[in-house]
C-alpha cells in the first residue's frame, strides 16, 4: 500500500520515513481516541491514525513554538502564509527568529511565534554548516553569479514548501485537539482509558535546539508510570512507544517495559537525523524500535520482535 505523506515542517525527529513500517504495528482492533503526547509535527496523527476515523484525537507539545505552529496552521493559514510572504530565506529571517526564541517569544503574537519556529525549523535544518553557524547566503553578491543564482532557487523552492505545507497541513489539521502542556499532566486519565490508542514518539536526551529537551530521568520517570498503572492493573490504553535503543538491550532504560507486558520490534536501522551529523562523512545508523502493549494489525517476522525472555533471559 502507498501512502502520501503529509508534511508540516522539516523537524528533528520527525517519523515521516517510518510510517510504513508503522502501519503494520497498528492495533488490530478499532481505534476510536487517539493521543500524540510528544507531537512535533504528527506525522503519526495525520498520516495513519487519521485513517481509523477516531472519534476524538488529542496532541501535546510542550514547545511554545512548536504548539504555536500547529495551531496557526489550523486555525489561521491564511495569515500564517501572508505573514510568510515577506519572508526571505536569508541570514536575517533566522537571525530574528533566533532572537525571539531565545527571548522566550516575549511580546510575539501567536502568528510571529509560529513563523519564527518555521524558519527556526527549515532554515535551520537546511542551512547550518558544521560549526553550527548559519550558512548565509548573500543576495548581494550580484557579480557571483552562480551564487545569485542558487539564492534565487533556493528562495523560490521555499516559498512553494511554504505554501504546500500550511494549506495541505492545515486539511490534515483538523479535528485534532491540540494542547501546550506537559504531556505527564494528561498521562494518567488517558493511559486508563481503554479506547485509547497513545503514540509516545518520546524526544532526545541529547542536545537539541528545536524541541523541549529531556534527560534521563525523565525517561526513568516516564517509565515508571507506566509501569505502576500496569502494576494496578490500570494501564487500558494501547500505547505504542518510539525509541532508538542502546546496541545491548539490556542496558536500555525502555527494555524495562518488556517485564510487564510490552513487546519490543525492531522497525528499522536509520541515520539518526541530527544537524550536527549533517554534514560528517560518518553514517551514524542506529536501530529504531517500538515497544507495543497489544496485537498489532499485521504478521510481523518473528525475529522482528523480541519479548522479555529474548532480552533478558528470564
Ligand atoms: C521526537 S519529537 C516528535 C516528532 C514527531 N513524532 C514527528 O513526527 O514530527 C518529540 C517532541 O516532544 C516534545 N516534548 C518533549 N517533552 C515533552 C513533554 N514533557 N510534553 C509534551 N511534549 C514534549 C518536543 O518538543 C518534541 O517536539
Amino acid at each position: 500500500m502507498s501512502l502520501e505523506i503529509t508534511r508540516i515542517s522539516s523537524y528533528p525527529g520527525k517519523k515521516d520515513k517510518l510510517l510504513k513500517f508503522f502501519m503494520e504495528l497498528l492495533p488490530s482492533k478499532k481505534i476510536t481516541k487517539t493521543w500524540e503526547p510528544f507531537a512535533g509535527t504528527l506525522s503519526m496523527s495525520i498520516n495513519l491514525l487519521k485513517g481509523f476515523e477516531p472519534i476524538e484525537m488529542f496532541a501535546t507539545e510542550k514547545d511554545l513554538g512548536m504548539y504555536s505552529l500547529l495551531h496557526a496552521i489550523q486555525e489561521n493559514p491564511v495569515e500564517l502564509y501572508e505573514s510568510m510572504e515577506e519572508l526571505e530565506y536569508c541570514k536575517e529571517s533566522y537571525d530574528w527568529a533566533t532572537k525571539l526564541r531565545n527571548s522566550g517569544y516575549q511580546g510575539a503574537d501567536e502568528l510571529q511565534i509560529a513563523k519564527a519556529k518555521y524558519i527556526l525549523c527549515n532554515m535551520s535544518i537546511n542551512g547550518i554548516d558544521q560549526d553550527g553557524k548559519y550558512r548565509d547566503i548573500d543576495m548581494n553578491t550580484e557579480n557571483d553569479l552562480k551564487k545569485y543564482c542558487y539564492a534565487k532557487q533556493v528562495r523560490e523552492r521555499f516559498r512553494r514548501q511554504v505554501f504546500e505545507n500550511i494549506m495541505r497541513g492545515h486539511k490534515s489539521l483538523q479535528g485534532i485537539k491540540l494542547e501546550n502542556v506537559d504531556m505527564m499532566s494528561k498521562f494518567m486519565f488517558r493511559a486508563i482509558d481503554k479506547e485509547m490508542f497513545i503514540f509516545a514518539d518520546v524526544p532526545y536526551t541529547d542536545k537539541d535546539l528545536y524541541a523541549v529537551k529531556t534527560d534521563l530521568d525523565w525517561h526513568k520517570n516516564f517509565i515508571q508510570t507506566i509501569i505502576m498503572l500496569q502494576k494496578q492493573g490500570n494501564l487500558n490504553a494501547k500505547i505504542m512507544i518510539c525509541n532508538y535503543c542502546k546496541k545491548d538491550l539490556r542496558h536500555d532504560v525502555y527494555c524495562e517495559l518488556l517485564k510487564y507486558g510490552f513487546k519490543l520490534v525492531k522497525v528499522t536501522e536509520v541515520v539518526k537525523p541530527t544537524v550536527i551529523r549533517r554534514n560528517t562523512k560518518k553514517k551514524n545508523k542506529e536501530t529504531e524500535y517500538v515497544f507495543i502493549n497489544y496485537d498489532p494489525i499485521g504478521t510481523i517476522a518473528r525475529n522482528r520482535i523480541k519479548t522479555s525472555k529474548d532480552v533478558f533471559g528470564e
